[in-house]
């Protein structure tokens, strides 16, 4: 097993999500001490403080993931210049119930693409917000906005040739900053 386990949310549900691409195709390029497992959220049902109490098996699975977590990654698009529904959803039943909220404490890294012109930035920013919240710290620098363009993968599915080096550094940048927030 990895040194290091990443639980990746994908928050998009879409089949042929670029965010998903994205996701598959960027942690080819984390060291193998990493390994990166796509958490399932389109399972989970829509969060009701009244099933606190009671939190359903898909959210139970959800909790566990994030807990046995190192680290997190969020690969999101942007809906109407903020993160998706099912994302939000799938934070807040993680955040809960009161007190139990699974993502304090864990290092994040944040990205994004879409088929507009900046790139997620905005999505990226609410998601910033958050994570603060939820006590996450959340990688700073580099940031990655990404707008689909041909040749951003190539035929294996990798990060195509112009933009390696630019995601490979962030990769890098990520794998150091889970590392300093895991040995504390
Ligand atoms: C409900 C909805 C809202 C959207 N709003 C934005 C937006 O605010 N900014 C943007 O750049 N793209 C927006 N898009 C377009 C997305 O970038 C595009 O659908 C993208 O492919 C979604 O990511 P995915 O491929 O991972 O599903 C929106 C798409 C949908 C379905």
């Amino acid at each position: 097993m990895s040194k290091y386990q990443i639980a990746v949310v994908v928050g998009s549900l879409r089949k042929d999500s670029f965010n998903r691409k994205l996701a598959d195709a960027i942690v080819r390029l984390a060291p193998p001490e990493f390994s990166f497992q796509q958490v399932q959220i389109n399972d989970l049902p829509l969060y009701n403080q009244d099933d606190d109490a009671n939190q359903a098996e898909s959210v139970k699975r959800l909790k566990n993931e994030i807990k046995s977590a190192q680290g997190i990654l969020f690969v999101t698009p942007e809906y109407n210049r903020s993160i998706p529904g099912v994302l939000k959803n799938a934070i807040d039943h993680a955040s809960r119930p009161y007190g139990q909220n699974v993502w304090a404490g864990k290092p994040a890294g944040v990205i994004g693409i879409s088929i507009g012109v900046i790139g997620t930035a905005m999505s990226q920013q609410h998601l910033r917000n958050v994570l603060a919240f939820l006590d996450m710290p959340t990688l700073g620098q580099p940031e990655i906005f990404i707008q689909v363009k041909d040749g951003l993968f190539n035929e294996a599915g990798s990060i195509g040739a112009d933009s390696k080096q630019f995601l490979q550094n962030w990769m890098d940048k990520y794998c150091a900053w889970v590392k300093k927030h895991a040995a504390g």
